[in-house]
């Protein structure tokens, strides 16, 4: 079975989600809980955006000591130095340069030729070679650049030292066989490839994210870039925990394996989601509040009788403790009776058939029926005579 490397950004990608502003301490506490998760490499930010973020990757670089730290550089010498003034005292400094290579970022925002950027590449890659044993290089808007020129300006980088290439989606656009597509163009087409890994990274504009990353592993990426609950710019990023656990249940198809420590998902993006200010949707897969959560009665009563039915992921699985039988008005008898069992009532048939209709009266009024709403009502059958 293959390795896939798990690169986690939330601490830079993540971290650039509209509204989120996380402080050095909150950043560290973070990092911890990634390096419990298993991550090989976290991008701690980007020094030289500001003092703080130096302080705060120099900080996590010193600390942790399981997993690579990286931060990311535009090809700038100072930038390049900044980074490796926060990042010499990790286990396995590492830096991530970018530049970007479409048409569109080359002409309007970088204002350079193809042949300029080349060369800026180049010297910015030969450059932080000198004092990183890792440097990452991600060709930024790949999805939209000519796979002539990316694949010439990688060779160009890969002579000059890199050692990964990243292929970012930057803007969410492609799709999954287009980005296996570009994953095996650049595999069979750049002639010095060998021995270098090449990088996933995707955003979620079109919701494409979390399965353009797979298309890719399938495509030859040895490395899978993404956040917790798949926060980031914009839409976000791939959510690590959906690919992750997407390969352990469907490991018929996929033949992969990551580092990750399943059972910390759920605490991991509860300090995400607490620290960052960023709620989980419900409905999000994995993490959010109803991926356990059944509450039409056809639902309920499969699950009590068999938990598979209904269920692909255990709960423990992701480090919850069970499933949530919700109950709602599509809720049935067998889930009622069980719920008034965990609070420890023994009513008689009929008591429990009259408490049941109550409830069904009250999911009428109520939009949610609380566990506070179902404990009076049988307090009420219990009680009278
Ligand atoms: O999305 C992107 O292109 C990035 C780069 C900096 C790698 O985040
Ligand atoms: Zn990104």
């Amino acid at each position: 079975m293959a390795r896939v490397n798990v690169f986690d950004t939330t601490l830079r990608d993540g971290e650039q989600s509209a509204g989120v502003n996380l402080n050095r301490l909150e950043k560290i506490e973070i990092a911890k809980q990634l390096e419990r998760f298993g991550v090989d490499i976290m991008e701690a930010g980007f020094p030289a955006s500001s003092q703080e973020d130096f302080n705060a990757v120099k900080e996590i670089a010193d600390t942790v000591r399981n997993c690579s730290v990286t931060g990311l550089a535009r090809s700038f010498k100072s930038d390049i130095d900044s980074a490796w003034e926060a990042l010499k005292g990790g286990a396995e400094p590492r830096i991530h340069i970018f530049l970007a290579t479409s048409p569109i970022h080359m002409t309007h925002k970088l204002k350079k030729t193809p042949e300029e950027v080349v060369e800026t590449a180049v010297e910015s890659v030969a450059y932080a070679k000198q004092k990183f044993p890792h440097v990452q290089w991600s060709a930024e808007d790949a999805t939209r650049s000519d796979y002539d020129f990316l694949v010439h300006i990688i060779e160009k980088v890969i002579e000059a030292g890199a050692d990964v290439i990243n292929l970012p989606d930057t803007v969410g656009y492609t799709t999954p066989d287009e980005y296996a597509k570009l994953f095996k163009y650049v595999r069979e087409n750049v002639r010095n490839s060998e021995g270098v890994i090449l990088s996933a990274h995707c955003h979620d504009d079109l919701g494409m994210a979390v399965s353009n990353s797979l298309s890719a592993i399938e495509a030859g990426a040895g490395q899978i870039e993404g956040t917790i609950n798949g926060i980031g710019e914009r839409a976000g990023n791939a959510a690590l925990e959906e690919i992750s656990v997407a390969l352990e249940i469907r490991k018929d198809r996929y033949d992969f394996q990551t580092g990750l420590v399943l059972k910390e998902i759920k605490r991991t993006s509860d300090l995400v989601s607490k620290l960052t200010g960023m709620q989980v949707p419900g409905n999000k897969a994995v993490v959010g509040r109803n991926a356990f959560a059944h509450e039409s009665g056809i639902h309920q009563d499969g699950v009590l009788k068999e938990a598979t039915t209904y269920e692909i992921i255990t709960p423990n699985m992701v480090g919850i403790e069970s499933n949530n039988l919700v109950l709602g008005k599509h809720s049935g008898r067998h889930a009622f009776k069980q719920k008034a069992e965990s609070f420890g009532f023994e009513l008689s048939e009929a008591k429990l058939k009259e408490a049941f209709s109550s409830f069904k009266d009250l999911t009428g009024k109520k939009k949610e029926v609380t566990d506070e709403d179902l404990f009076a009502i049988l307090t009420d059958k219990q009680t009278e005579n």
